[in-house]
Formats: structure tokens, sequence, C-alpha cells
């Protein structure tokens, strides 16, 4: 991650400075509550995403690095609603800001957020963006209400697994994407391919994140395992686990599903692993990053490719 970062390294820094710029207000709270959970750092991956697609198609022009903090505000406000909804208590290894603020002020700030994102992307003047961005963002919120209303029920399938994770995270990947193709004056053809690359990339990377709820280490993810099984998320590992696990495993999995209970999270990761589903669950991750690999090869070739190239290897590969 620090090589990658490294070959963006003027363009992320400023990104940053943009993002610290743009969450003053004069309101306290939200400047705290804001900052807070900024300062905390996480991986700015899709930023990252940004600046290297630019970099791939030519070059990274202060529109892009406009375009890179929108993506992050409207990534960490969805995080701040998220953390609400799933009732979690560590982010970036801290206490979430609902756990430190309250569920109140994390929902408002990320407004805040959600909103100062469209502000900036006014500013960006482009309407093919803006289109776009509304699209995303309209899609990101249903997706997270298609999982809400899925959760407990082990009926869950494959099918409307895969659609859940497109929304609520795949398509903000692929916007960072495409929004980076759109700045650079690409034509439909090339958009698109990235769009696609950028989708792949992020069903792939939520794949794992679903994986690493179950077998990941809390001290390294800065959040902690076993918070889908507490809200009854049915993720990949659990719907494999439910087809291919013994009757007592599934009937485990199933009960836990609908009752919301975590409790017996050590015996359920025992069960996902013993029937495979965590390698089922990384298998499948792995055929979205081939997918995202085998679209790379369609741009230019060149450092920044092979950076983008890195960093969809790091979303399978990687521990936080
Ligand atoms: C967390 O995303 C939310 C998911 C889509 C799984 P990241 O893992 O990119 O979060 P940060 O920004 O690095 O904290
Ligand atoms: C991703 O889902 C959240 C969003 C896209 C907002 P998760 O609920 O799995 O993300 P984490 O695990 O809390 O980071
Ligand atoms: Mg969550
Ligand atoms: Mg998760």
């Amino acid at each position: 991650m620090h090589q990658i970062r490294a070959t963006v390294a003027p363009e992320l820094e400023r990104v940053n400075q943009l993002i610290i710029e743009q969450l003053h207000s004069n309101v306290e709270m939200v400047e705290n509550v804001g900052h807070y959970i900024v300062d905390a750092g996480g991986k700015r991956l899709r930023p990252m995403l940004v600046l290297l697609s630019a970099a791939a198609l030519g070059r990274c022009s202060d529109a892009h690095i406009t375009f890179a903090a929108i993506i992050e505000f409207i990534h960490t406000a969805t995080l701040l609603h998220d953390d609400v909804v799933d009732i979690s208590t560590l982010r970036r290894g801290r206490p979430t800001a609902n756990a430190e603020f309250g569920n109140a002020p994390s929902v408002l700030v990320g407004d805040f957020l959600y909103t100062r994102a469209f502000q900036l992307m006014v500013r960006l003047g482009d309407m093919d963006i803006l289109n776009h961005m509304a699209e995303t963002t309209n899609t990101i919120a249903e997706g997270e209400v298609l999982q809400l209303t899925r959760a407990g029920d082990p009926a869950t399938s494959e099918a409307q697994y895969l659609d859940v994770i497109t929304r609520k995270t795949a398509i903000l990947f692929a916007a960072a994407c495409y929004g980076a193709a759109t700045l650079s004056s690409q034509d439909e053809q090339t958009r698109n391919t990235l769009r696609e690359f950028g989708l792949n990339l992020g069903i792939a990377f939520q794949m794992i994140d679903d994986a690493l709820d179950y077998d990941g280490d809390a001290a390294k993810m800065g959040k902690n395992v076993g918070d889908d099984l507490m809200e009854g998320k049915v993720t990949l590992p659990l719907i494999h686990t439910l087809r291919a696990g013994d009757a007592a495993d599934q009937a485990l999995v199933r009960e836990a599903i609908t009752s919301r209970n975590a409790a017996r999270i050590e015996q359920i990761t025992a069960a996902i692993k013993r029937c495979g589903a965590l390698d089922y669950t990384r298998t499948r991750a792995r055929h979205h990053h081939d997918l995202a690999l085998a679209l790379l090869a369609q741009l230019p070739a060149g450092d920044s490719r092979e950076a983008l190239a890195r960093v969809t290897a790091l979303a399978i590969n990687r521990e936080h």
C-alpha cells in the first residue's frame, strides 16, 4: 500500500488538504465529528482510484483532486450512517462516532458531508459527473435499505447478496473510476471500461470485507469482527454455509440469522471454515479481481496502470 501511495503522494496530499479545508463549518459539532472520523485516517482507497485512473489516462488535473475529495466525503458520510445502522462501536481503530458522540450527531454530520460533496460537485460544473453521482448516491442509499430489509432472512440468495454489495459498495468504486475518466474527457467506451473495472474491484473488496468479518483481526482492521452476524446480515460466508454445511451447522447458522444473535460466533466461524465458505468467498472475490484486471488491460500500459493492478490485488489480499 505504501508503494502504491507513493506513486500519487503529492496529489493525495492535496486531496487531504482539500478534505480538511472543506470540513470547515461555523457549527462546532460539525467540525468536531468531521475531524474525529477524517483524522482517524482510513486507507483513502477511493481517492487513490481517482488519482491513479486519471494518471493512467494521461494527467491528474485540479478537477481530479476535487473529485477525489468528493468521493472520500461521500464514503465517509456512508461510514457515519452505516455505523449507526450496524450499531458498530469500532472504526479506524477508534470508537465509532456514534459511540463517541451519539447517533444523532453521526447521522446529521453524515448529511453535512453528503451535501458538502454535492456543493463541491456543483463547483466542478460537469453535468455528466453531477448526474452520475446523483444516481450513484441514490443507489447506495437503496443498497443500504435493501440490506436492512434482507437482514434476518436466511433465504437470502447469492444473487440478492451480489445485488446488495454492488449497490452499497461497488457502485462508489465504479463512480470514482468513471468520474476520473469523464474529467479526462475520455470517450464513452473508455469511461465504461473504467466504470466496469471499479465495479468489479468494489465487489471483490466487499466480499473480502465480509470474509474478514469472520476471520479478520480486529486490531489490524480497526473495526470489530462479528458485527455482521450481530445484525443478522446474510453475507456470502453464511450463504455458502447454508448450502454446503452439514445439517447441524446449517441449523446453527439459520438460527443465528433469524435471531440476529452473535453469541455463538465462535461455533459459527468454525462451521463457516469447516465447509469451505471462506475459501468460496475468496474464490468469488478472486473471480471479480480477475475480471477487473482484464478490463485494466484495455488501458494504456504504464506505471499508473500497474499501480491500479496492485490496488486490485490488494483488495483481495488485504488484512485491513
Ligand atoms: C469500509 O471501507 C466500508 C466498506 C465498503 C467495506 P474501507 O475499508 O475502504 O474503509 P476506510 O476508509 O479504509 O476506513
Ligand atoms: C459497507 O458495509 C458499508 C457501506 C458501503 C456504507 P459494511 O457494513 O460491511 O462495512 P463495515 O464492515 O462496517 O466497514
Ligand atoms: Mg457496517
Ligand atoms: Mg463489513
